[in-house]
């Protein structure tokens, strides 16, 4: 059995012993400069020294880094897709090339992993009108003592290395390796082409030579890189011969407590075992992001809204699994504390408060998932009927069984439902969810809130000091709504005058007086501590990564926007103006609290 950490110590020293510096790792949440939320790849954060810049530690270089991909969430489940994983790396910027290259991934994988040189394959690029066939690397592989044969030349759709979606960056031909799980091969034809998962890609040498232009364009790059990333989760797995990842010290002891507090065996049921993979993986995201040196938490934009996502996903697992969601917190303490103590010593420092994030969001989407699952029956129900009476109207009728984007969307917009939720209870019921319809009422939603939004800020020329101060209580008011009601609870509609603000906001039940009480009680406390109200200029990105909310959506991570911030009580990304202290403003009284239409609330109030 090899270790993780003796596999990320084999790589270091490896590349150290060979002139490379171990930069560490860097933060797994984007910068925002390349249009990716979390670090994908081990490159990512190398991007400037690639494309020229000079590195501050030299042109030989290595780490292990984390990454999270979660383009295909939907894939985890299985025994080897994560949102989760480490890159062990290592780059030559502008210094060796594919001589040194092949010859240290060879001897990394023979003399270190001790594979068989005879056995291991090599994919290299076959050329287009703009590169030419990689022979030169072929050729080192030959000399290497790799077998002819076991050398394929690939299109550009398998070895090409480039972020996808991104402009500016570096890319270029790659030579990756793959090696067989075993000797049965499954038709005479069975190579790395082959479908069957008999051989498994082990590592991935880009030569990055290339600049991405717009249009697909591509413009060579004056220094010649070479970026390695070799996946540590996967070849963990291969190097001790199974063929489940969940298997290895990153993850058995997580499914472990899973099999005891469920008193079920992991591996026996599919529908157990997939329950318990997605609990591990996503529980082991959600630890990194929020334990991560730039960590954020569940929020409803950005990279809070995916971090939301991926812990909603586990607790409703939790559910299939017949488990407490707070069975969550055991397993994220085995990450932090016995996994990942050695390499992330940050989780250690931050478990507290990595525990109490994720317990926040369990209570949450408690709260609403009943409320949710109520208005998802409705919608069962009411399609049922519709078919009943079709039916009797007309025998050839075939039944409706997808739910529209539009209910959908309600779901997600009033009860928090992530969009994977609702088409996984669809699933369950044998119905589908119309992806399509819910993206427009997703867009349609937000084009609502901009506008909104500007009409709003364009209200605010001629803001009286009174409608300056109504607008700073809206502020002190939703605030008070989202801790009582949970942060899906958002502005949906505001109208101020001299005489009173009128507030619109989602929830899912008439207000009770207690509940008013409490808000009024809340906004006068916060009135009466006399708190600044402070105005910055940042980054939307930054605004967002800080915790800001509000009805705006910016057409970039990089646009900059105004954020008010009422000490810890509220941060809102606001065209504004506001009060400069809360304690301009007065007494807050509500006056009336009525429906607005379906799902959404109104509260008319004063201050005097
Ligand atoms: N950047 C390359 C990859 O992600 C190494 O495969």
């Amino acid at each position: 059995m090899i270790t993780s950490k003796e596999l990320r110590d084999k790589w270091i020293k490896f590349y150290t012993d060979r002139g490379h510096v171990n930069i560490g790792a860097v933060s797994l949440i984007g910068d925002g400069t390349t249009g990716v939320m979390f670090n994908v790849a081990g490159m990512q954060p190398l991007m400037p020294y690639l494309l020229g810049k000079k590195h501050p530690k030299g042109t030989k270089l290595c780490n292990v880094q984390g990454c999270v991909r979660t383009v295909d969430i939907d894939s985890v489940g299985d025994a080897t897709h994560f949102t989760f994983f480490e890159m062990m790396g290592n780059w030559s910027l502008g210094d060796y090339f594919k001589k040194e290259k092949t010859k240290w991934s060879f001897e990394l994988l023979t003399e270190v992993f001790g594979f068989d040189k005879n056995k291991i394959c090599s994919t290299v690029f076959e050329g287009n009108d703009s590169v030419p066939r990689d022979e030169e690397t072929a050729g080192y592989l030959k000399e290497l003592g790799i077998k002819p044969e076991n050398i394929f030349y690939l299109d550009k759709s398998n070895n090409w290395w480039e972020l996808e979606g991104t402009v500016g960056t570096p890319c270029g031909p790659d030579n990756e390796w793959f090696y067989p799980r075993h000797d049965k091969p499954c038709c005479p034809t069975c190579d790395v082409n082959c479908d069957c998962g008999r051989y498994v890609e082990i590592g991935n040498d880009v030569y990055m030579q290339y600049k991405k232009l717009e249009g697909g364009k591509y413009t060579e790059l004056e220094n010649k890189n070479v970026d390695t990333g070799f996946g540590l989760d996967r070849l963990l797995l291969f190097l001790n011969g199974l063929d489940d990842g969940y298997k290895t010290d990153l993850f058995i002891d997580t499914i472990k407590l899973l099999e005891e507090v469920s008193g079920k065996a992991y591996g026996e049921n599919e529908s157990d075992t997939k329950a318990m993979r997605i609990i591990a993986d996503h529980t082991r995201t959600a630890v990194m992001l929020i334990g991560d040196a730039n960590g954020i938490t569940p929020s409803n934009t950005g990279a809070g809204y995916i971090l939301r996502r991926l812990l909603r996903r586990a607790i409703r697992y939790c559910k299939n699994l017949n488990v407490e969601a707070t069975s969550m917190c055991a397993v994220a303490k085995i990450f932090i504390e016995k996994i990942y103590n050695d390499a992330y010593p940050l989780l250690v420092e931050k478990e507290d408060y990595i525990i109490d994030e994720i317990t926040k969001e369990i209570k949450k989407f408690e709260a609403t998932l009943a409320a949710g699952l109520k208005e998802f029956d409705k919608c069962i129900i009411g399609m049922e009927r519709k078919n009943a009476f079709m039916k009797e109207k007309d025998p050839s009728y075939i039944p409706e069984t997808v739910i529209s984007g539009k209910q959908a969307f309600r779901l997600y917009d009033t009860f928090g439902y992530p969009l994977e939720l609702t088409k996984e209870l669809a699933e369950e019921r044998g119905l589908t969810v119309d992806e399509v319809g819910f993206n427009e009422a997703f867009k349609a939603h937000q084009e609502l809130s901009k506008a909104q939004a500007q009409a709003a800020k364009g209200g605010l020329t001629e803001q009286s000091e009174m409608t300056i101060k109504y607008h700073t209580a809206t502020h002190i008011m939703l605030a008070g709504l989202r801790k009582m009601f949970g942060t899906q609870t958002m502005q949906k509609g505001s109208n101020i005058t001299e005489e009173r603000l009128r507030f619109d906001f989602n929830l899912d039940h008439k207000m009770t007086e207690e509940e008013l009480k409490e808000l009024e009680n809340f906004v006068n406390e916060v009135i009466n501590k006399k708190i600044d109200v402070v105005k910055t200029e940042v980054k939307y990105a930054d605004a967002v990564k800080d915790g800001a909310y509000g009805v705006f959506s910016a057409d970039s991570d990089d646009q900059v926007v105004t954020v008010y911030t009422i000490a810890d009580v509220d941060k809102q990304i606001c065209g504004g103006p506001h009060a400069n202290n809360t304690g301009d403003l007065g007494k807050f009284i509500i006056k009336k609290e009525e429906s607005s239409s379906s799902g959404v609330r109104r509260i008319k109030a004063i201050l005097r």
